[in-house]
């Protein structure tokens, strides 16, 4: 057997997709400071780096080493580039976590094929040859998370293109998780609500952001009304570590926003 046996993020080492900045760079931190030894933060756009670079910073502060990793990930060449150079930094990779997205608002009659071709891209193709190549890679008893969204359980307009293609995910979990199942490796993804980061906003208008802010059962009782990363992080270290036990599942975190 390989890594550490325990079902703790200590001595763990971690690779994040989207990991520089907003929920993945949180969750580098956080795993850091719970004990992961070894933390690999991809970023895609070099507008990103410096935002890498700060969480990196905290990273190795917190103890852990950090090793920065640019990619845009459409192509499958690129997330097994991807995890090549992952494993080459950190040795082995016991834990990987997908947070790459791209969301539209836009009626169906509106969105043009390029427009579909990237959607589907980023945040169907993406996550699955992240899942491929994290099967192909992870050490015994390792696990994968992907990011989904909690619009898998609304009854909406306007989110086709952008929940049309986070759902294919649901059933790459499943089937992963069945067939990785063999070598330990819990296989989970997580919607969370509208979060409070730059993800959301330019998608939204006034209006709608208006509405977000009261949409979940528990929005009275947060700073902002929408889902704060920091009640999703817990949520990840959890499937990452003690959690083990649920996989092939996608979990909706949301407050009390959609449900299925
Ligand atoms: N914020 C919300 O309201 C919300 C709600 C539910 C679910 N989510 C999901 O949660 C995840 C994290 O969102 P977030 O709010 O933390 O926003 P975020 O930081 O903008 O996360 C999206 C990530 O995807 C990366 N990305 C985009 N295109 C890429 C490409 N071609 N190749 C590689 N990486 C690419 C972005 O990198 P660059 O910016 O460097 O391009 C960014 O790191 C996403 O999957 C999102 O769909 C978000």
């Amino acid at each position: 057997m390989s890594g550490p046996n325990k079902r703790s993020i200590e001595g763990k080492h971690v690779l994040i997709a989207g990991g520089g900045k907003n929920l993945g760079g949180l969750l580098a931190r956080d795993l850091a400071a719970h004990g992961a030894a070894q933390v690999a933060i991809h970023y895609n756009s070099p507008a990103t780096r410096a935002e890498a670079e700060a969480t990196a910073d905290a990273v190795r502060q917190s103890g852990a080493g950090a090793h920065l990793i640019a990619a845009d990930l459409t192509s499958a060449a690129a997330v097994g580039a991807l995890f090549d150079d992952a494993r080459n930094a950190m040795g082995r990779i016991d834990a990987a976590v997908n947070t790459v997205g791209k969301v539209l608002k836009k009626p169906i009659a509106e969105i043009g094929e390029a427009e579909f071709d990237e959607m589907s891209a980023v945040n169907s193709k993406v996550a699955f040859f992240f899942i491929r190549e994290a099967g192909r890679t992870l050490a015994e008893r390792g696990s994968i998370c992907t990011l989904v969204t909690s619009l898998l359980g609304a009854y909406t307009p306007f989110y086709a293109a952008y929940a049309g293609t986070k759902a294919p995910v649901e059933h790459y979990t499943r089937a992963a998780s069945k067939e990785f199942g063999a070598r330990g490796i819990s296989v989970t993804a997580i919607g969370p609500g509208p979060m409070d980061t730059p993800f959301f906003y330019p998608a939204e208008g006034a209006d709608a952001v208006a509405y977000h802010r009261t949409a979940a059962a528990l929005s009275p009782f947060t700073a902002t009304g929408l889902t704060d990363i920091a009640d999703i992080v817990p949520w990840i270290r959890f499937l990452l570590t003690e959690g083990w036990w649920m996989t092939g599942q996608t979990i909706l975190v949301n407050g009390g926003y959609t449900t299925k």
